[in-house]
């Protein structure tokens, strides 16, 4: 245990929150430092023209395995003013539940067909969408057998900040247990995904994931 900050308590099934917890007593950033201390990120930014669909590494190699869906969103403030042009960055498992990152040693199957990561850029309404393959569920603790249930992660940026969130999927029998559901209670429910029929034949399923960027009624962060 920790001396100083704070510490989640969510029992046995969060293994970072410790991690995530300050050891050492917090400082504060010199007066001159503080004026000056924001991040700094790109006016405008872009995306390369296939990096919304995820489904495929490039136009001319084979679909990924799995059932390939459609997320679609709005990025907006409390208000309901739109975040424009902003960036959202994706990554998620494969249809075997599986990271193309040299930190999943799992040995769960790779497919060569999909990537795991894709971005995109909200249009002039904060509207989004992109195309990708249902990722599958994955052990993430084998000691308690803690399963993650299926989710996309998604970072958005706009001007100078940055956040990180999740989008699962409705009646997943592991998100009762998942420390983030449990963290968020109730408001877990604006997490999920809510399904829409497509009517395109290269898409099974669609999912709407509105995110709100501050105020009472925000999308949980991490
Ligand atoms: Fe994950």
């Amino acid at each position: 245990m920790t001396e100083f900050g704070r510490q989640l308590d969510i029992g046995p099934t969060d293994n970072t929150s410790d991690q995530r917890t300050p050891r050492k007593r917090l400082h504060l950033i010199p007066e001159q430092a503080r004026s000056s201390f924001v991040p700094v990120a790109p006016a405008r930014f872009t995306t390369r023209a296939n990096e919304w669909d995820m489904t495929r590494i490039s136009a001319d190699r084979p679909r990924a395995t799995g059932v390939p869906i459609e997320v679609t969103g709005v990025v907006q403030n409390e208000n309901g003013t739109p975040v424009r042009k902003g960036l959202i960055e994706v990554w998620s498992a494969n249809h075997f539940g599986r990271y193309r990152h040299a930190e999943d040693q799992s040995g769960l199957e790779l497919d060569e067909n999909f990537f795991g990561m894709g971005r995109v850029l909200t249009d002039n309404e904060g509207r989004y969408r992109f195309w990708t393959i249902s990722p599958g569920a994955y052990l993430a603790r084998p000691d308690i057998g803690r399963w993650r249930p299926k989710h996309i992660h998604l970072s958005v940026t706009g001007g100078s900040s940055r956040l990180i969130t999740q989008m699962y999927f409705p009646d997943e029998p592991n998100n009762v247990s998942d420390p983030m559901a449990i963290l968020m209670g109730d408001a877990f429910e604006r997490n999920i995904g809510k399904p829409y029929d497509v009517s395109t034949r290269d898409i099974d399923q669609g999912f709407n994931f509105d995110i709100t960027v501050g105020g009472k009624n925000a999308t949980f962060f991490e």
